[in-house]
C-alpha cells in the first residue's frame, strides 16, 4: 500500500507541496491529448499570457518548463551567464545554499555574502561590492526572494535600487519560488532580469512545472552566455513560440489543464486578494507562536515572511519529533527543520489556496503537539491570539459580496 490513511484530510501544512483544490483536481483529470493539436497551442497562449500577470510583468516573456524550482534555477543561470562569470548571491538558508551549490557546480565565480540563518541578505555588503566594482566584472545577482528554510523574506525593491545607485548592469535573477503568487511581488517595477518559481508551491499545482519570466535584458543576455544547455534552452521554445505551437517537446496535457484552473482561481480571487490573504495567514500565525511562548526563526519583524513561519523550539525538545507526532497522531504535516536548524525549529507552511479556518486546525494542532512533547503550553491560547486577530481582518469572500 503506497498511501498511509488516516481518516479525513490530511492537514498539508508544509512550505510545498501545498494543498490541491478541488477545481484543479478536477481540471486535471483528463486524457491525454495531441499536443500537435489547434487546443493545446490555444490553450498555451492564454497560459503564457495569464503566467506573466503572476509576475507582474508586462515585458518579460515566460517559459513553462517540465521541471522544478531546481530546474527553473539551472534555466535562469545558463541562459544568461558564461562559465567564469563573476556573481553575486545571498547564503541565508538551506534554499539559497542549494542554489549556491548549483552556481558552483556550473562554474560560476560566486561571491557569496553569508548571514545567520533567520536573518535577511546582507544588502549593506551588496552596495559595497558593487561600489568596489568600477569595472563591472560582476555579472549577475542573485537572490532568494524567500527562503523556505527559514521563513525570511527580502526586500527586493532594495537590491533594485542599490543596483540603481551605483548604475551596475548586473542581472538581477530572483528565486521566487515560496513568494511568487503569494507575496508582493513585481518583476517589472523591481526591473528583475529573471524570476522564476515552481508550480506546487503558491500556485498550488503538482510539481512538475517550473515557470522561469525573461526581462527583454536577460534575452538579450542569452543571445551570447555561453554556458551549455540544452533541455532548459529558451531559444528552443522562442523558436516554436513564433511557430504558434509553443512546445518544443510533449507538455504534461494534466498540468497545463491544471494550470489554467489553479490561475482562474487567482484571478477570481484577485491576485491582490490573495496576497492580502497571505498576509493575514502570516500574521496569524506569528500571533499563535507568541502566545505560545516561542520564538519565530526570523530574527526581524522586516523579514518575517507571510508564506512560511519557521518557529524556534526549546533546546530540551527536538523539532523532528513534534514533526513526526503531527503525522502520526494528528494527520498534520508540517515541516522539518534542515540542514542548520535541524532539530531546532519545525516550519508552518501557510500559502497557496488555503483559508483561515484551515490554518487554525493546523495552529490547534501544534499546540496539542507541543503538550505531548512536554512543552507547556495552554491549548488553545495560539488559536486565541489567531482567531481574535482573524476575527478582525477576515473579508468577505470577493466573489460572494
Ligand atoms: C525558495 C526555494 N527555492 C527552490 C526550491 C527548490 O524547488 P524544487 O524542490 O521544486 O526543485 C525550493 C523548494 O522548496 C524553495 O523553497
Amino acid at each position: 500500500m503506497d498511501y498511509v490513511y488516516g481518516p479525513g484530510r490530511n492537514h498539508l501544512f508544509v512550505p510545498g507541496p501545498v494543498n490541491i483544490p478541488e477545481q484543479v483536481l478536477r481540471a486535471m483529470n483528463r486524457n491525454n491529448e495531441d499536443y500537435r493539436s489547434p487546443a493545446v497551442p490555444a490553450l498555451t497562449k492564454t497560459l503564457l499570457e495569464d503566467v506573466k500577470k503572476i509576475f507582474k510583468t508586462s515585458s518579460g516573456t515566460p517559459f513553462l518548463f517540465p521541471t522544478t524550482g531546481t530546474g527553473a534555477w539551472e534555466s535562469a543561470l545558463t541562459n544568461t551567464l558564461s562559465p567564469g562569470d563573476r556573481i553575486v548571491s545571498f547564503l541565508i538558508g538551506q534554499f539559497s545554499l542549494l542554489w549556491i551549490d548549483q552556481q558552483q557546480r556550473l562554474n560560476f565565480k560566486v561571491d557569496v555574502i553569508e548571514s545567520e540563518w533567520g536573518e535577511g541578505a546582507k544588502l549593506d555588503v551588496l552596495a559595497a561590492k558593487l561600489a568596489a566594482d568600477t569595472d563591472h566584472t560582476i555579472k549577475a545577482v542573485c537572490i532568494v526572494h524567500n527562503e523556505t528554510a527559514t521563513g525570511v523574506t527580502n526586500d527586493l525593491s532594495l537590491v533594485r535600487r542599490i543596483l540603481d545607485e551605483y548604475r551596475h548592469p548586473a542581472l538581477f535573477l530572483v528565486d521566487g519560488v515560496s513568494s511568487i503568487c503569494a507575496l508582493d511581488f513585481r518583476m517589472d517595477d523591481w526591473g528583475v532580469d529573471v524570476a522564476l518559481t515552481g508550480s506546487q508551491k503558491a500556485l498550488s499545482l503538482p510539481t512538475g512545472i517550473g515557470i522561469v519570466c525573461a526581462s527583454p535584458r536577460a534575452l538579450e543576455a542569452s543571445k551570447t552566455a555561453k554556458s551549455l544547455r540544452v533541455f532548459f534552452d529558451w531559444k528552443d521554445y522562442l523558436k516554436f513560440y513564433n511557430l504558434g505551437t509553443y512546445w518544443p517537446y510533449t507538455p504534461s496535457i494534466q498540468l497545463l489543464y491544471g494550470l489554467r484552473a489553479a490561475l482562474d482561481l487567482v484571478f477570481e480571487e484577485g491576485l491582490e486578494n490573495v496576497i492580502a490573504r497571505h498576509k493575514r495567514l502570516g500574521q496569524a500565525t506569528r500571533l499563535a507562536v507568541e502566545a505560545w511562548g516561542l520564538k519565530n526563526c526570523t530574527q526581524k519583524e522586516e523579514w518575517h515572511s507571510d508564506t512560511v513561519t519557521a518557529v524556534v523550539v526549546p533546546p530540551y525538545i527536538d523539532s523532528a519529533e513534534i514533526v513526526r507526532r503531527a503525522w502520526k497522531r494528528y494527520n498534520l504535516s508540517l515541516g522539518l527543520g534542515l540542514n542548520k536548524v535541524a532539530g531546532k525549529v519545525f516550519r508552518i507552511g501557510h500559502l497557496g489556496n488555503l483559508n483561515e479556518l484551515q490554518l487554525l486546525g493546523c495552529l490547534a494542532g501544534v499546540e496539542m503537539i507541543l503538550k505531548d512533547v512536554g512543552y507547556p503550553v495552554k491549548l488553545g491560547s495560539g488559536v486565541a491570539a489567531a482567531s481574535s486577530y482573524l476575527q478582525n481582518n477576515i473579508p468577505l469572500i470577493p466573489s460572494r459580496i
